[in-house]
């Protein structure tokens, strides 16, 4: 089980565990959300609160995609990992990711310091974000302001933690499926151990989308 812990509505001693001292979370704080007005914390808190319904709407879709991913690697029988089993894990979630991106209007993503396949290396502001989940593990996901492709919006990140199950195929180097192993040469998304963090899921909201209902699932 995960603490949920919404960074920029929780309280000061909060904050100040998950930023104290993290050059990283001032330069997000002051540069993306406040313009260089961190000393104000009552009003960052504000401006990072996405409206409810956006809020339920990306948190709930993107919890059902976790899911879905967790629930089909635990049908995983090891011995035979091969690509047909593969099929049943994540090529899946990334199609369902993708989906709800044309459907929603939203960008959204799966991205990973160590990446499996580079369209998922993470921008700078994912990277950001990633290092303070690794530093803090009980923080599952967090809102942050921003600009992208030249709209400003939401983006809201979430936590991907690494479950035994992954580890058929996110496990020791040398333990990887053949077709992990000659498919994606640049992998580095081995080496995990159960509890690790994984990566982020991604997702990008622009304003200009808020006064629209999002789609049924
Ligand atoms: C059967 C093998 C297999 C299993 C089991 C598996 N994965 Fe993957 N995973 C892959 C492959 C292959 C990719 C690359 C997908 C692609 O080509 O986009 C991938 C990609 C990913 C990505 C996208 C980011 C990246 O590194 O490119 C994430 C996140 C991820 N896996 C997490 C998990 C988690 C969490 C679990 C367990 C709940 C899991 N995987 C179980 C094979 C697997």
């Amino acid at each position: 089980m995960h603490a949920r812990t919404h960074v920029w509505g929780a309280p000061a001693r909060l904050f100040r565990r998950l930023f104290g001292g993290v050059l990283l979370g001032g330069v997000l704080f002051s540069g993306v959300l406040l313009g260089g007005c961190a000393a104000d914390r009552d009003s960052a808190n504000r401006a990072a609160t996405p409206p409810d319904s956006l809020r339920a709407a990306v948190e709930s879709r993107i919890a059902a995609l976790n899911d879905m991913r967790e629930a089909l690697a635990q049908t995983i029988e090891t011995p035979d990992v091969d690509r047909s089993t593969f099929e049943r894990v994540c090529r899946p979630v990334g199609m369902r990711a993708q989906q709800m991106a044309r459907r929603q209007n939203w960008t959204v993503q799966q991205l990973a310091v160590r990446y499996r396949t580079p369209p998922h290396e993470p921008d700078a502001e994912a990277d950001s974000v990633h290092a303070v989940f690794a530093r803090n593990p009980k923080t599952m996901d967090t809102w942050i302001r921003t600009v992208r492709g030249g709209a400003s919006g939401w983006r809201y990140l979430r936590r991907i933690t690494v479950q035994p199950s992954c580890l058929a195929c996110h496990g020791a180097e040398a333990a990887r499926p053949a077709f992990v192993r000659k498919g994606y040469p640049q992998d580095r998304a081995y080496g995990f151990e159960a509890g690790d963090l994984r990566g982020v899921y991604a997702v990008f909201v622009a304003d200009s989308l808020l006064t629209r209902r999002p789609v049924a699932r």
